[in-house]
């Protein structure tokens, strides 16, 4: 039974296929959490509650109530009445007063799982997963919480939110609502987080736990490039294979928090929520307010068996796409070719010569509205420049679609340049203070989503042009942080709730896009990958991962993100040489491989190439198609990391019956008299045997059992950043 009511000891078993996580009531009252890691009996989930170790519960030992509060496990900790770890929710009444006490009045248990009001969550049918509703309330206040709790069927993953309804008579105001809180014994913990800054998203960082607090977060209104919304906390030997790891990803795209606390007791306390610091929701009575999920993870396997149950459920529970399941495209896209600077001459000779090559679709990047000639002016004005593209929009397509080629486009939606139409039409639309200069950043504003005639402006917009032509995908870019926070149609007690308000916004304009255009493939962008989270997966089946389309650069950027989110959303692009990041040169063939870990597909000028690299190109393209549902449904093993050896990095993949594995090796700087490498492969069948295709030509026939326990010895290859892709088959 995945989730089991144990009545006489007065807890909750929740049991995904390899694990338990045990809540008590304690006193009647108090929602304890016990236990989080392998599967035990629900009999023993009783004794693990912390209050054997503190005889001092409220009902024993009054005097000493702030003692327990500040000592005990607790699934939903509250603010202001004796915990003072990091509490996960905080409400202020009228009178300006902060304390609330959650107490347990009931609980539900129900197949399937809830959505969660305009908001991206995973999903399950009822068959897959079961829901624990524990209803706990504030008797002063009269506020309810509903902490959720959703247990899969086939997926060790729990995932948790809070919904909060005030059914009092005043209006209360919510500083906290945070999504999920783990209270767990100190292992010697490490935490791992995803950190970075645009053109280095998510390089893994691990660092140990003190006494005290470790915290990711953003206030960038985004998820952001430089802190990730994931946080592990893991033992301190743990490996690839090896290993405790108990991980939490938000399924948000803006500001959020992901803290660890070692308290003085040794007890660790992970949290993970909205940011409080840009936070606070006016509820009144009747309303309510929902937090969004967080997904709890816990190997015992080390960062390898995370790593392929958040795969498993982002590809299983939250991409809706039809393209999940439908192979993707190969895409060129003229933004690294021409940047501004094209018209439909460009783009047509560009698409001529990549349908030629077997690439599929065009995508016309940024500057083909309005009198966009640099990123000085008119986002907003969502309008073809027919001084670029004589013969609009339509004419364009419908050039592109008789070379065979499906056509895609971008947008930025969310912003408006201050040297545009939209601008001068409507200044206020966009977020400001009132006497203070509005931050630019990009020489863009921000518009304000929050406010319902924007969204409905900007979709219009969108969608008049998503009508006018066949468009078959949308890159959605956003490249600028939040500033000056403050909408003009928000009331002072509600300006808290605009960062929050701002999100819905834009999981509108996108729910929207998806219903009115079904057939549509969405990519997400934020400057690269600022913006490359659960939350917008659940929109776009794939995101640009980021603007560094150097293939050695990639190596830490697609590590990090292949650490919680499957290669098929990975956007990766082959980009021309010298690269426009780093002005680094690179095989092509090893930008092909990197990007085959990926989405796949190019980002240059085509007509340039040699004929040599148009070749590779025809290459290139039949191992997409040859390696694509490899790529995108096998499971996904990291054998090395050129981050920790600091000379080669290595990954596999292999199909989930086991028969096929594709192998990805990149040197990255060659050195004379270095011992070859042998590598240790993973994730195959021992007793089968495989035949191994080194691309060198040499095939051999090799037991799962000797590659994955003696390795596989790899050829010495003269020359930097040099790779080789392997492909292993079940004979
Ligand atoms: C940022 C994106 O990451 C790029 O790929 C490109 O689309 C530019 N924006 C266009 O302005």
């Amino acid at each position: 039974m995945p989730i089991i009511y144990d009545k006489t000891r007065k807890v909750f078993a929740l049991n995904t296929p390899e694990t338990t996580y045990g809540i008590a009531i304690l006193d009647g009252i108090y929602v304890a959490h016990a236990y989080y890691g392998k599967t035990i009996p629900t009999e023993d989930i009783r004794c693990l509650l912390k209050e054997n170790e503190v005889p001092y519960t409220p009902s024993q030992n009054g005097r000493e109530k702030a003692a327990f509060l500040d000592a005990m496990w607790m699934e939903y900790p509250e603010s202001g009445m004796g915990d003072f770890r990091e509490s996960a929710f905080c409400l202020r009444t009228q009178k300006g007063h902060k304390a609330s006490e959650l107490f347990y009045e009931s609980f539900e248990i129900e197949q399937g799982k809830p959505e969660l009001d305009g908001m991206p969550s995973t999903w399950g049918k009822k068959e897959d997963c079961t829901t624990l509703k524990l209803f706990c309330r504030d008797a002063l206040t009269d506020v309810r919480v509903c902490l959720q709790y959703t247990v899969f069927e086939h997926v060790d993953v729990i995932a948790r939110s809070v919904v909060v309804e005030n059914h009092g008579k005043e209006p209360v105001y919510l500083e906290k609502v945070f999504s999920a809180c783990l209270d767990i014994e100190d292992r010697d913990f490490q935490v791992v987080s995803l950190m970075g800054a645009w053109a280095r998203e998510r390089y893994i960082q691990r660092l140990p736990l003190g006494y005290g607090r470790q915290c990711a977060a953003s206030f960038r209104g985004e998820s952001s490039h430089q802190e990730h919304p994931f946080m592990a906390l893991v033992t301190p030997k743990t490996t690839q294979d090896t290993g405790e790891v108990y991980a939490m990803n938000f399924v948000y795209s803006g500001n959020f928090m992901a803290q660890a606390e070692k308290d003085p007791f040794d007890s660790v306390r992970l949290v993970m929520g909205i940011h409080p610091g840009e936070f606070c929701w006016k509820l009144e009575p009747e309303e309510t307010f929902t937090a969004p999920e967080t997904v709890m993870v816990y190997s015992d396997k080390g960062f390898g068996k995370m790593t392929r149950t958040f795969h498993k459920l982002y590809r299983e529970h939250l991409i809706r796409s039809p393209y999940l399941n439908q192979k993707r495209p190969i895409l060129i896209n003229n933004w690294e070719a021409t940047y501004f600077d094209f018209d439909e001459k460009k783009l047509l000779e560009i698409a001529k010569e990549a349908s030629e090559l077997g690439i599929e679709m065009l995508v016309m990047d940024d500057g083909w509205f309005g009198r966009r000639n640099t990123d000085e002016s008119s986002l907003g004005d969502w309008q073809v420049n027919e001084n670029k593209l004589k013969g609009g929009l339509k004419n364009l397509t419908e050039q592109v679609n008789e070379m065979g080629m499906k056509f895609g486009i971008w947008f930025e939606p969310e912003m408006v340049s201050p040297d545009s139409d939209l601008y001068r039409a409507h200044p206020d639309w966009v977020l400001q203070i009132p006497g203070r200069e509005t931050t630019l950043s990009r020489a863009q504003c921000v518009l304000d989503l929050s406010r319902q005639e924007v969204v409905d402006a900007v979709y219009k917009m969108v969608a008049e042009i998503l009508k006018s032509a066949s468009i078959d995908y949308v890159k959605w870019d956003m490249n600028r942080p939040l500033a000056t926070l403050g909408s003009a149609c928000l009331p002072p007690d509600r300006m808290g709730e605009l960062s929050h308000r701002y999100v819905l916004g834009v999981y509108q304009l996108q729910e929207r896009l998806l219903c009115d255009f079904p057939d549509l493939l969405l990519e997400n962008c934020s400057s690269g990958g600022g913006r490359f989270d659960p939350g917008m997966l659940y929109y776009s089946p794939q995101i640009w991962c980021s603007d560094d389309t150097d293939a050695i650069e990639r190596l830490a950027v697609q590590e990090g993100t292949a650490l919680l989110y499957p290669l098929s959303c990975i956007g990766a692009h082959v980009s021309a040489c010298p690269n426009h990041v780093l002005g680094r040169v690179t095989p092509f063939e090893t930008r092909g491989h990197v990007a085959l870990a990926g989405t796949f597909g190019y980002e240059l000028d085509i007509t340039k190439l040699t004929r040599e690299e148009k070749e590779m190109v025809k290459e290139q393209v039949k191992q997409y198609h040859q390696y694509y549902s490899l790529i995108s449904e096998g499971e996904y093993y990291r054998l090395a990391s050129y981050q920790e050896n600091k000379q080669y990095d290595s990954w596999m993949v292999v199909s989930q019956d086991k028969k096929e594995a594709l192998l990805f090796y990149v040197q990255v700087l060659a050195s004379p008299q270095r011992k070859s490498i042998c590598l240790r492969l993973a994730g195959l069948e021992e007793k089968a045997f495989y035949e191994v295709n080194l691309i060198s030509g040499k095939e051999e026939i090799r037991s799962g059992a000797a590659l994955m326990y003696a390795g596989l010895r790899i050829p010495r290859m003269t020359g930097d950043f040099r790779s080789l892709l392997c492909h292993i088959c079940r004979k």
